[in-house]
C-alpha cells in the first residue's frame, strides 16, 4: 500500500489530493472553488448548483491532480473521500464518483468525516510534509464560516469535543458583519485587513459572553447582534434603510472591525485558558479551518501558547479552508489500520 486518493466535495469545494504512504507525505492537491463565480450573487451557496458544479468538474480535478502527483490512477492503492458532514447533494457526487472509481479499479475505499480532515489538518506543512511538532495530547480549535468546535485530541482519528457554537460560527459572524458594512463574501480577510488598520485596538469593548471561562460553549449570535445594535447607536446603521454611508467612513468600519477581532481573540484565549488549566495534560494546541488563515489570531494564540511552554500549530491556508490533503491524510492513518469501508456506505453513515 503506497499511495492515498483523497476526494473532498462536502460544500463548494472539488478537491483531491494524493499522500504518498511511504514518504509520509501530500505529493499533489488541487481544487476547484465555487465560491465567488457561482454563489456570490446569491449571497450563499446555492446547494443544487454546488452539487451540479461538482459533477462538472471532479473528473478534471482527479485527472489534473494525479498529473501532478505523476502517479497514475492504477498505481492508487486506497481512494479516501468525504462521506459527512456537508450538503447532501455535494457530498454525493464525490462519494459515488470514489465509490465507482474502487468498485471498477478494485481499490481499497474510506469514507472520512470532514470535521476531522480539519482536525488533523495541522499536521501538513505546506510543502505536504508532516509538521513533527505536533505532540498528543493536544486541544484543536475548528473554526470556519460553517463550524466552531473545540476539542481534545488524544491521537489520529481519537478525539472529545469539549463544546462548539450554539449559533453562528466565527467566521460566519466575520462575514456578516462585513456584509453589513457594505462588503461581500468572504468577510474575514476584510475584517482582519480593516482592524490592521485600526492596530487591533479595543474601542467598542463588545461584549464577550458571561460564561466566557466557564463553558467550552460558543455564541457569536449575540456579538453580531451587540454589534449591529451598537452601528445603529453610533448612526452608522439605519435599521430600516441600511447603511449610512455618510457616517460609516473608513476610520469607522476600522474601529467596528478592531474591536470585534479583538473580541473573538478574547474568547478564544478564555476558552484556551480554561482548558489547559483542565488538561494540563496538553502538550500544545493548533487552530484549523477557514478563520486559521487569520495572523492576527495565530499570533496571539502562539504568543500564548509560548508563554504556557506549550506547542502552537496552524495549517497553511491552502489547508485551513476545504481541500482534499486533509482528507488523504486521514485516509492514511486509516488505511495503516485497516479501517476500510464498505462499498455500500451512504452519505452521513
Ligand atoms: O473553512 P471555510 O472555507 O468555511 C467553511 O467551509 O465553512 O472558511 C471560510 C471562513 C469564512 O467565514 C471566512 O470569512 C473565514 O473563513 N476567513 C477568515 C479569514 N480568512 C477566511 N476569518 C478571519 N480572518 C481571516 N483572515
Ligand atoms: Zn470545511
Amino acid at each position: 500500500m503506497n499511495y492515498i486518493l483523497g476526494i473532498e466535495s462536502s460544500c463548494d469545494e472539488t478537491a483531491a489530493a494524493v499522500y504518498d504512504l511511504s514518504h509520509r507525505r501530500i505529493v499533489a492537491h488541487h481544487l476547484y472553488s465555487q465560491a465567488t463565480e457561482m454563489h456570490e450573487q446569491y449571497g450563499g451557496v446555492v446547494p443544487e448548483i454546488a452539487s451540479r458544479s461538482h459533477l462538472e468538474k471532479i473528473d478534471t480535478i482527479i485527472e489534473y491532480t494525479l498529473q501532478q502527483a505523476k502517479i497514475s490512477l492504477q498505481e492508487i492503492d486506497v481512494i479516501a473521500v468525504t462521506n459527512k458532514p456537508g450538503l447532501a447533494g455535494s457530498l454525493l457526487v464525490g462519494l459515488c464518483f470514489a465509490k465507482g472509481m474502487a468498485w471498477a479499479q478494485h481499490k481499497k475505499f474510506i469514507g472520512v468525516n470532514h470535521l476531522e480532515g480539519h482536525i488533523f489538518s495541522s499536521f501538513l506543512n505546506p510543502d505536504g510534509s508532516l509538521n513533527e511538532n505536533i505532540t498528543f495530547p493536544y486541544l484543536c480549535l475548528s473554526v470556519s464560516g460553517g463550524h466552531t468546535s473545540l476539542y481534545l485530541v488524544k491521537d489520529f482519528g481519537v478525539y472529545d469535543e469539549l463544546g462548539s457554537t450554539i449559533d453562528d460560527a466565527a467566521g460566519e459572524a466575520f462575514d456578516k458583519i462585513a456584509k453589513l458594512m457594505g462588503h461581500g463574501y468572504p468577510g474575514g480577510p476584510l475584517i482582519e485587513q480593516l482592524a490592521r488598520e485600526a492596530s487591533f485596538q479595543d474601542f467598542y469593548d463588545y461584549p464577550r459572553g458571561k460564561n466566557k471561562y466557564t463553558s467550552y460553549e460558543f455564541s457569536f449570535s449575540g456579538l453580531k447582534t451587540a454589534i449591529l445594535y451598537d452601528m445603529v447607536k453610533r448612526n452608522l446603521y439605519d435599521l430600516k434603510t441600511g447603511i449610512n454611508h455618510t457616517t460609516l467612513t473608513r476610520e469607522e468600519q476600522q474601529k467596528v472591525a478592531s474591536s470585534m477581532l479583538v473580541c473573538i481573540n478574547d474568547i478564544f484565549h478564555a476558552k484556551l485558558k480554561t482548558a489547559f488549566n483542565q488538561f494540563p495534560e496538553t502538550q500544545g494546541f493548533t487552530i484549523v479551518g477557514g478563520v486559521a488563515c487569520n495572523k492576527y489570531l495565530k499570533a496571539q494564540l502562539a504568543d500564548y501558547c509560548a508563554k504556557r511552554g506549550k506547542f502552537f500549530a496552524a495549517p497553511p491556508p491552502a489547508f485551513c479552508t476545504d481541500n482534499g490533503a486533509m482528507i488523504a491524510f486521514v485516509g492514511s492513518y486509516k488505511a495503516e489500520r485497516g479501517e476500510f469501508d464498505a462499498l455500500s456506505l451512504d452519505v452521513f453513515e
